[in-house]
């Protein structure tokens, strides 16, 4: 059975439908059966199998990792006031706003419940590793929110942002993968830096189809970023590149909030002045570099090529996705 399929048996048998109170539940069942890519886990599942045959001691840690990655769409939603996730209402939208928080917070107690199931000898590591991730994600959606309001945020400033709201949670999920494996340190933190790399490029892939992406593909509403004035890749590279009115214009669209009439007006214009400016190329390359930079991770790893070649495909995928 393929990694996926494994997976996904494993969060049906354990989902949350006989628990009580439903109205707490019912959440994490909907939001976790919507699917999504399931990039987490699966890196966990992979990062394991690259030094063990057996994956079974890792589908805890995959599953607490899914578990918390949806903890916190739960509350990104709220935070960048989004209605739609994979397709469907997001669950502050379908439920409340309340339900949304608490349901979050019972989702990162889990989180920990499945993490702690580890071998017990690898334990204290495992849990180092997921204090240090979940703690940055939420220091990384904190300077995404301050970002919001920021008139500058430089290149450095956005990529630690995104370093810590996104690429350390696919660092973490790599790297106790691999520890589950029975790799050593220095194996353990190559593969987590591969994670971190890739996860970069994944984030400027995701804020590229915030803008440039198909809705019916996405799943969520496109120009979202646009409208919550967030500083993304493609915000700082025209404030670098566009001409002063451009530039001018742009950093008076987004610091403001419209009116919902006005909404399609803002997107449709920043879009204009990204595309204008180059702005699709320049996050390409970007793309690039970072995938580039994961690729020479994996490179150093001593381990027989035929065990990298499905990480190098599944790293070519995600830089081309269109979801
Ligand atoms: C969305 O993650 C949040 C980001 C960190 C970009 P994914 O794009 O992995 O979302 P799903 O789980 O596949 O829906
Ligand atoms: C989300 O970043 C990062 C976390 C959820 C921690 P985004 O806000 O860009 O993710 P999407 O686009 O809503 O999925
Ligand atoms: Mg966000
Ligand atoms: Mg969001
Ligand atoms: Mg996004």
């Amino acid at each position: 059975m393929d990694l996926r399929n494994t997976f996904d048996n494993y969060l049906t048998e354990n989902n949350f439908s006989g628990n009580y109170p439903i109205e707490l539940y019912e959440p994490l069942d909907y939001i976790l059966s919507l699917g999504g890519k399931r990039i987490r886990p699966l890196l966990t599942l992979m990062a394991c199998q690259l030094f063990s045959e057996d994956i079974t001691p890792a589908l805890p840690i995959a599953y607490g990792i899914e578990i918390f990655h949806n903890f916190s769409l739960l509350h990104d939603d709220i935070m960048d006031e989004s209605s739609l996730r994979r397709g469907k209402a997001t669950v502050h939208k379908k439920y409340d706003t309340n339900t949304a928080i608490l349901s979050g917070d019972v989702m990162l107690v889990y989180a920990y419940k499945y993490i702690s199931k580890t071998p017990s000898q690898i334990l204290p590591n495992i849990l180092d590793i997921f204090n240090e991730v979940a703690t940055g994600v939420c220091e990384g959606q904190q300077m995404d929110m301050n970002f919001e309001t920021a008139d500058v945020v430089s290149i450095q400033e956005y990529i630690r942002m995104i370093e810590l709201k996104t690429s350390i949670l696919l660092y973490g999920a790599m790297k106790m993968g691999a520890i589950c494996g029975g790799a050593g340190n220095e194996e353990s933190e190559l593969v987590g830096e591969f994670g971190r790399n890739m996860g970069i490029a994944f984030q400027l892939q995701d804020d590229y189809l915030d803008t440039y992406g198909k809705q019916a593909k996405v799943g969520k509403r496109i120009g979202g970023d646009i409208l919550q004035n967030k500083k993304t890749y493609l915000v700082i590279k025209a404030l670098e590149l566009g001409d002063s009115l451009q530039k001018e214009e742009l950093r008076g669209l987004l610091s403001e909030t419209v009116d919902k009439s006005e909404e399609e007006q803002k997107i449709k214009r920043v879009k204009e002045i990204f595309t204008a400016t180059g702005i699709p190329g320049e996050l390409k390359k970007a793309i690039g570099e970072y995938s580039e930079k994961a690729l020479k991770n994996l490179f150093h790893l001593k381990i027989p090529s035929s065990k990298k070649s499905s990480l190098e495909g599944l790293l070519k995928d995600l830089m081309k996705r269109e979801h």
